[in-house]
């Protein structure tokens, strides 16, 4: 028996960017802002800042997709900053690994919440990450986003779905998951178990794709032989260099 939280997260999927006209409320959509600003943050710090769009054609422009409204989530370490520059502290810019890989997680946690919060709302959502296929750098420029210390990391795009009964995307919960203690890779027949598991249209594991009629005899060949296959390996690689830019090491 799962509580109402978990008939919620248990109620996540995403709706690829087939959403109605309908617009989310003003007051829904700040309901959800505040839950989401309550996840976890790095010696309570809350290094990132997140972009509200309402406006379809600019989240089209930027991403690829459009709802009602969009959440863009940056790792940001420039508000903090600030205040510690306005008290007359002398704080350099940039950040190492280990501190943007903070930023990160706490940008990261506050999406993931966001996204709960909307579905107990009865908002819909979808991840995207399509800032990176469109080119960061125009993300930048429209969303005046400050040259350093300041990354969009993933859009949360919110909206009410057309078809709310479309199918649901399982999870793997097989071996190799969760290590107990210490790591331990697959086995070889481990591993040939995850691959049927993926292959098997009744777990819905995997996207929603079909991957025989594509020519491959696994869902697995399918994803890294067609869908992740780098068309232009060895190429320049636009997200590392404006990483770089934006003073991240
Ligand atoms: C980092 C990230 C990026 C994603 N990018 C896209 C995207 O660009 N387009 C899309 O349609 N779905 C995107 N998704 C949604 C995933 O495809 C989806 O979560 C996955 O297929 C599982 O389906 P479910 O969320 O319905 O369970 C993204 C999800 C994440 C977490």
């Amino acid at each position: 028996m799962k509580n109402e939280v978990q008939e919620t997260i248990e109620s996540l999927r995403s709706t690829h960017g087939n959403f109605s006209d309908r617009r989310i409320p003003a007051d829904t959509v700040q309901a959800i802002i505040e839950s989401s600003t309550r996840a976890g943050t790095a010696s309570a710090m809350q290094d990132y800042s997140i972009i509200v769009l309402d406006d379809p054609t600019v989240m089209r422009e930027l991403t690829g997709y459009a709802g009602s409204h969009a959440l863009v989530f940056c790792a940001d370490g420039n508000r903090m900053r600030m205040a510690a520059r306005a008290c007359g502290l002398r704080v350099p810019g940039g950040a190492d690994a280990a501190t943007f890989l903070t930023w990160c997680a706490d940008a990261f946690l506050a999406a993931q919440t966001a996204c709960i919060a909307a579905r107990s709302l009865g908002v819909d959502s979808f991840f995207t990450n399509g800032i990176f296929r469109k080119g960061s750098e125009k993300a930048f420029e429209a969303l005046g986003l400050p040259d350093r210390d300041c990354f969009p990391l993933i859009t949360l795009v919110l909206g009410y779905a057309l078809d709310p009964s479309r199918r649901k995307t399982e999870r793997y919960r097989g071996k190799g998951l969760v290590h107990h203690g210490t790591y331990r890779a697959l086995s070889a027949d481990e591993t040939l178990a995850m691959i049927q598991d993926y292959d098997d249209p009744e777990k819905r594991l995997g996207m929603e794709v079909d991957f025989r009629a594509k020519g491959c005899g696994h869902y697995v060949e399918w994803l890294f032989g067609q869908w992740l296959a780098p068309s232009d390996r060895g190429k320049a690689d636009p997200v590392r260099e404006r990483l770089t830019e934006s003073g991240f090491y």
